[in-house]
Parts: C-alpha cells; structure tokens; sequence
C-alpha cells in the first residue's frame, strides 16, 4: 500500500513537475532519494524499494539535480575525518545516576556515564525533580508564548530574582539555553555601544565568537589566557572606545582557569567592560556556587556574568546578569530573547530550586572536588595521560580522531562505560580526548572500574601508558605530582 502510494506520488511529480531555467527536483522524488540514501530502505518493503529506484532513475534520465548529493558528500568527509559523530541512546535512571540504560542494537543494558555535565547530578535530586513535577501539575508544561506575549510566568521571574542575587547584580535574564544567553548578550551589547571593540580569549566557547560575530564589531583575539598579550591590545586601542573584556572563567576542555583577577585589574587601568562565561563554573565554586570569580573575590568587578541552568544546576536555559539598564536593554533589544517561546514554568520552578538549594548547601561541591582529585590521581597513578587541570574536568590524551572513537567504543562495548570522545572541531586536530567528568556519585568502586577499563582499552589501542619517569618531564600532559602525594591524596580522599 505503501509502494502504491508512493509510485502514485512519484508519478505525480513527474508529470507536473515544473521546468525553469534549469531543470528542477520535485520535492517529492528528493524526499523519496533521501530516505534511499540514509540507509532507511533496510527496514521499507520491496514496493518502496521499487519506487526508491524509480525516483533514482527518473532523476538521472532526466538530468535533475541530486540534491542529496550534496549532504551525502558532507557526511562522507566527516567518514574520511572519522569526525562523523554517533549518539548513545541513553535513558538516565534518576535514582541511579550516574547509572544509565544503554539502548543499544543488541538490547539494553546498564551502564555508567562518565561524560555528564550534570556535574552535581542536580538532574536527579528530589527537591528539582519535585519542584518540577509541582510547577508542571499547576501550572501545565509550556509557557504559553514569547516574553513579550504571555510567556512572563512567575516562576520565571522568580528564577531571575534568584539568579540576580546569587551574582549580587541588580538583575538578571533568562534565555533559552546558555548558548542563546552568549549569543544575545554579546552581540547586543556590543552594538549597543557605537565604535565597541571586543577582546576576546582565543579559546572561547563558540557561542561567545558567534555572539561576537553578530555584534558586528571590531574584534581582537588574545592569546589564551595571557594577560601580558591582553594588556598589548589594550593599550593600543584608543582610549576613548567602549572596549569589551571577553572570557569565561572555566575553560571546559582543558579544564584550565582563567586569571580573573588580573583580568579585572586590567579592566580597571583600561577602563573596560567585562563579560565572563561562568558556565563550568556557577554551582560548583564559590560559597553559595556564583562561580570562579564569587570563589576569588572578583565577582563584584565583572559586570556581565553569564551562566547557564543546564549543567551543575541540571536543567535547561542560560542567562546573564548585570546592572538593571544593561539587563533592560538586552531584553528590549535581542531578537533572539524578544521572538522566541520563554521557557516552560516547571523547568524554570526546577532551576530555581536547584540554586536554591546549592546555595545553601556546600556538600555537592564538596564531595564533588573531591571526587574529582581522586579521579585524576588514580589515573595517574595507572600511567593515564592526564592533561594537569585545577578543575573538576579530566581530560584524558588520545592525540588521536579515530583512536579516540574507537576507545570510546571499546568503553561502553567491553566495560559499560560511557565517555563521548572529544574530537576536532570542539578542540584541536591532534589534540582528540576522552573528557572524563566526575560527579559526587562516583564513588571508589566506579573509579576503580573505571581506570581497569582504562587501561585494558589504551592496551588495546596500543596507546602510551606512562611511567612517572616520563610523567615529570612534560607538565602540560602529564600530571607533576610525586607518588607519595598520590598515595597520601588517595589516602584521605
Ligand atoms: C563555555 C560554554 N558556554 C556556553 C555553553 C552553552 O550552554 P548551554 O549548554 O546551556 O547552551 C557551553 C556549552 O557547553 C559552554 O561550554
């Protein structure tokens, strides 16, 4: 029935197909080639088949053009790349976290997710989950319009007048993700100042460049982190133009931490607005969980805090906090706040119980720290190539794109673990990794498993195993620490 009515359509096409310039696919015949190239023919039956080869042939013999050609060839270079990307078809079990069930093509199984951003497994704490279920049975599940519409629910407002106190700034935004709270905030903040010109960290998440881009303004990129090269751009720009400082405070690959203070300083001599990307960061540092720069004592001295709900505070949606004109004007100006649906009730009701609580509470954080120094010492202390990082993320050296993935295969195939390998463009050919984040919920027995696994994998792979020999000599990679540090580490953690 299926074929029939599909040769009926591709029939149709042909006959009022239409003939421009150029000779023109109809969309039928395209839609029909492109279920033929994704592979989906497998499951079709013989008639579908039919008029699949059908289409085919009718394109070539009438010289139409092959509009799935054109991602066919795309995806082909991802192959050839071994960037081509696949997802675990995961389902998260709330009271089990970081335990996942894995779908795979044989069935499912459980397994342990080492990858998560849920930093503090906030996703699964019952007073979120409550908070989301109690907004969701009040209140329904959409929020029913943009903000300017009918999308302004209380808990929204509620969830910003969290957040504006959490970073002590008079007020705050929420947007839909943290990707759209970058991307709206720098770009309308740097054209609403005539003549800006943005620094920005070479390493910034690409929601800050694409932010930057669509400002339209001047920019100049400093070397990561390097303040001393900062200082150079700034002191050869003109004094009297609005400069603005762009950086997060929490490099999420390497897991490295920007210099915020001096940042400020600089800011202050050159009379520069500053915009941070606390994203890593807001829940995990700091007394009440700001962030890096609440932590160090610089939080008052940035002007723009930028964060997002989806990670350490395990929900969805992003936001920037400021002075109530700059947060005014954002919202009057960013089309992509002014024209889009506000989040629903219950995630904002969740997010804000989430920051409520890790407000107040320092045994997330805590544990999680932890946590992660045990992480990183024991794969160490097996020769793993760990990049030195003073954050909660480990990254764990491939150098390699298709060692990487095939790693990452091996883990959840042979071991039931799952790290979602980490390759160009998140982060430099030649620099692919397993980003191994640790969570409170990782406790001995999963550390344990998971270097065994570790190194059965990189044996394998016939990837290097280090000795501490090699270890010392080059500090990026490999970590500097002697081994009765680690023992005595490992001892009290
Ligand atoms: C530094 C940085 N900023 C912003 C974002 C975007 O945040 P969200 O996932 O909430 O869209 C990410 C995402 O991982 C990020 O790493």
């Amino acid at each position: 029935m299926v074929g029939i009515m599909a040769t009926g359509m591709v029939r149709r096409s042909v006959a009022t197909r239409r003939t421009l310039e150029g000779p023109l696919v109809t969309s039928a015949t395209a839609s029909l080639v492109m279920v033929a190239s994704a592979g989906m023919v497998a499951s079709a039956d013989t008639a579908a088949v039919e008029v699949i080869a059908d289409a085919r042939r009718f394109q070539q013999e009438n010289n139409l053009m092959n509009y799935d050609h054109f991602f066919d060839q795309a995806i082909a270079r991802l192959h050839d790349e071994h960037r081509h990307r696949v997802f675990a078809n995961l389902e998260r079990m709330a009271a089990l976290f970081p335990r996942a069930v894995w779908h795979s093509l044989d069935g499912p199984r459980e397994i342990v997710v080492w990858c998560s951003n849920d930093y503090l497994g906030m996703g699964q704490h019952p007073k979120v989950i409550y908070a989301m279920i109690n907004a969701a049975i009040h209140m329904g599940t959409g929020a029913g319009g943009t903000r300017n519409i009918a999308g302004t629910n209380r808990p929204l407002v509620e969830l910003e007048r969290e957040l504006a106190d959490l970073h002590a700034k008079q007020a705050a935004l929420v947007f839909t993700s943290g990707y759209v709270s970058n991307t709206a905030g720098l770009s309308t903040i740097a054209k609403l100042m005539p003549n800006c010109l943005i620094l920005s960290d070479a390493y910034n998440h690409n929601s800050m460049i694409e932010g930057i881009r669509q400002s339209g303004s001047d920019k100049r990129i400093w070397r990561h982190n390097d303040v001393t090269h900062l200082e150079e751009l700034l002191a050869a720009a003109d004094p009297h133009r609005p400069k603005l400082i762009a950086f997060e405070s929490l490099y999420s690959m390497d897991g490295d931490i920007a210099p915020v203070q001096r940042i400020c300083d600089l800011a202050n001599r050159y009379n520069a607005m500053t915009y941070c990307d606390e994203v890593h960061a807001v829940g995990m540092y700091g007394p009440r969980g700001a962030g890096v720069a609440a932590r160090d004592g610089n939080m008052h001295r940035i002007d723009v805090i930028e964060g997002t709900l989806a990670k350490a505070f395990g929900c969805l949606g992003g936001y920037i906090a400021g002075s109530a004109n700059l947060i005014d004007a954002v919202r009057s100006y960013a089309p992509s706040f002014i024209f889009t649906t506000a989040l629903p009730p219950a995630v904002c009701a969740a997010a804000t119980a989430a920051i409520r609580h890790l407000k107040a509470s320092d045994r997330e954080r805590e544990r999680h720290q932890q946590r992660a120094e045990r992480v990183k010492l024991a794969l160490s202390a097996a020769g793993l190539p760990i990049l030195a990082s003073s954050s909660h993320i480990v990254p764990l050296m491939v150098g390699d794109a298709e060692k990487c993935r095939q790693a990452s295969d091996m883990l959840l195939r042979d071991h039931g673990i799952y790290i979602q390998p980490i390759n160009y463009p998140t982060v430099q050919k030649g620099t692919e990794r397993l980003r191994v984040t640790p969570t409170p919920y990782h406790g001995d027995g999963l550390v344990d498993a998971l270097v065994e696994a570790l190194v059965d994998v990189w044996r394998q792979l016939e990837l290097p195993l280090l000795d501490r020999t090699t270890a010392r000599r080059d500090s990026k990679v490999w970590p500097t620490r002697s081994s009765e540090e680690m023992t005595r580490a490992l001892a009290v953690s």
